[in-house]
């Protein structure tokens, strides 16, 4: 990857031209309140609750928001939550009660996927803003009722795809509405998940279809998200192939969770969840409640998703993309490109490997019978390449950022788990699946 041509990311967009007049999103374009406080409340007090939705909410935005409610299926791991997010407001295990005595106006749902659907219909219908994590649903059947239900309430859905508000996912955007390698027609897009953050998948609910809707919705709807904002087009078309290679029966021993396994000393995805005083506190100690083991074996039978996965998904402007996700690398990151009518844009992102890597992100753009030009972005040290920052800044009117990084709303949630949707039907049903098959939209 020699004789290119350094330039910086502000450098590129200010000669490119075209996105350096971009119209500002209004300050406060989120779910942040003019008037007063909005009170505030979330479904599934899990890490993600916890860690992304609950402590910095607290710690960064209490002028805007006020936590009234906390709900969870496991009264005791709501009870850990409350006091690691540190507030006072009551926790249920009845999400009709919490909403009847705390009445919010606004809800965070993070709870495991399968059930975000009826807690965001639910809100919905009793006049409640919604913010959902992804995926948004994982059905089609999920998903018309989602739509419908903000269709006939009128209501906000904003669905948190924090990897779009990454500084190097921001500058890909950039790149492609800049028109330097002019219209797109075709994308390769090759995710890799590691031994350490691909099993993890496999250790608890998530290796359920139905539970996670697999990772072909689960993990992959952040990927089709970023396609189709990237590409700014609606996947119209998937075909699929999948299969589960290592994890799950793959294995040649098993137990049921890592703590007491008697092939500890040999496994070489044993996890030992007691280094983890947090995770300890609220999965290990409240597991009596619902069973639920955040340090379970990878190797259960009862694994019934994917590890190793590929999609051909065809788009409404005439655009393929090669898609792959495997969830058991050597190393973390993935590879992007975009073949253009006048050139091409190739990103190489390295998020974790067992070497050393000097930069994060490799971005090239490259015009046919042209140059070749490097371009660099920032690295922030912070949460999903700093994409977590800046959604919370946004959502909670902190920071000004262009039109084109407004919030993601119900149909971004639904296209992206609709393209997971349709690869996991193509791949039982062995035929390629349309969109237009899944839901009215
Ligand atoms: N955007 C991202 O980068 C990102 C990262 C991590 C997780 N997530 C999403 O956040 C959500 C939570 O993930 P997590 O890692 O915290 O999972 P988790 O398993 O740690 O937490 C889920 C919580 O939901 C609770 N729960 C389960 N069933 C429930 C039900 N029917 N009603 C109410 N609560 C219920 C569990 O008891 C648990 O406390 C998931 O949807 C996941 O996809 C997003």
């Amino acid at each position: 990857m020699s004789n290119a041509t350094p330039v910086t990311r502000r450098e590129f967009i200010k000669t490119a031209g075209a996105v350096a007049g971009a119209s500002m999103l209004p300050i406060n374009p989120g779910l942040a309140s003019d008037a007063g406080r909005r009170r505030y409340a979330i479904v599934g007090t899990g890490d993600r609750g916890v860690t992304m939705w609950g402590r910095p909410l607290v710690e960064r935005y209490s002028d805007v928001l006020e936590f009234v409610g906390l709900c969870d299926i496991n009264s005791k791991r709501a009870a850990v939550a409350r006091e690691a997010i540190g507030v006072q407001c009551p926790a249920f295990t009845n999400f009709d009660e919490m909403l009847d005595k705390c009445k919010p106006q606004l809800l965070m749902v993070t709870t495991v996927d399968a059930f975000h659907s009826q807690y965001i219909v639910k809100a919905l219908d009793r006049g409640v803003d919604v913010m959902t994590e992804k995926p948004m649903v994982i059905d089609e059947r999920q998903c018309q009722a989602v739509l419908d239900a903000e269709k006939r309430n009128q209501r906000k859905i904003v669905v948190t795809f924090n990897y779009r508000y990454a500084p190097k996912h921001q500058t890909i955007k950039e790149i492609l509405l800049s028109g330097e390698i002019g219209r797109v027609t075709s994308a390769d897009f090759s995710w890799y998940l590691d031994v350490s953050h691909g099993a993890d998948y496999f250790r608890r609910w998530h290796r359920l279809r139905a539970r996670s809707g697999s990772l072909l919705v689960h993990k992959a709807s952040h990927h089709f998200d970023l396609m189709n904002w990237w590409l700014a087009a609606d996947p119209v078309e998937v075909m699929a192939q999948a299969g589960l290679k290592v994890y799950g029966k793959n294995g040649s021993f098993r137990s049921t969770v890592c703590r007491g396994c008697p092939h500890r000393s040999s496994c070489s995805f044993f996890y030992d969840i007691t280094k983890n005083p947090f995770r300890t506190k609220l999965y290990s100690e409240c597991e009596d409640v619902d069973g639920y083991h955040r340090d379970g074996c990878v190797f259960r039978e009862d694994v019934d998703i994917f590890d190793t996965m590929s999609a051909l998904v065809t788009y409404s402007n005439g655009a393929t993309m090669a898609y792959s996700l495997n969830a058991a690398m050597p190393f973390e990151g993935y590879r992007v490109a975009f073949n253009g009518e006048k050139g091409r844009l190739e990103v190489r992102d390295y998020e974790r490997q067992p070497w050393v890597q000097e930069e994060e992100t490799e971005i090239y753009v490259t015009r046919s019978f042209g140059k070749r030009q490097k371009v660099s972005v920032p690295k922030p040290p912070v949460g999903h390449g700093g994409g977590d920052d800046r959604l919370r800044d946004l959502i909670f009117g902190r920071i000004e950022l262009p039109i084109h990084m407004r919030l993601p709303d119900s149909r971004a949630g639904a296209m992206s788990c609709l393209t997971g949707i349709a690869a996991r039907n193509s791949v039982d049903q062995k035929r390629p699946i349309k969109i237009s098959e899944l839901v009215r939209l």
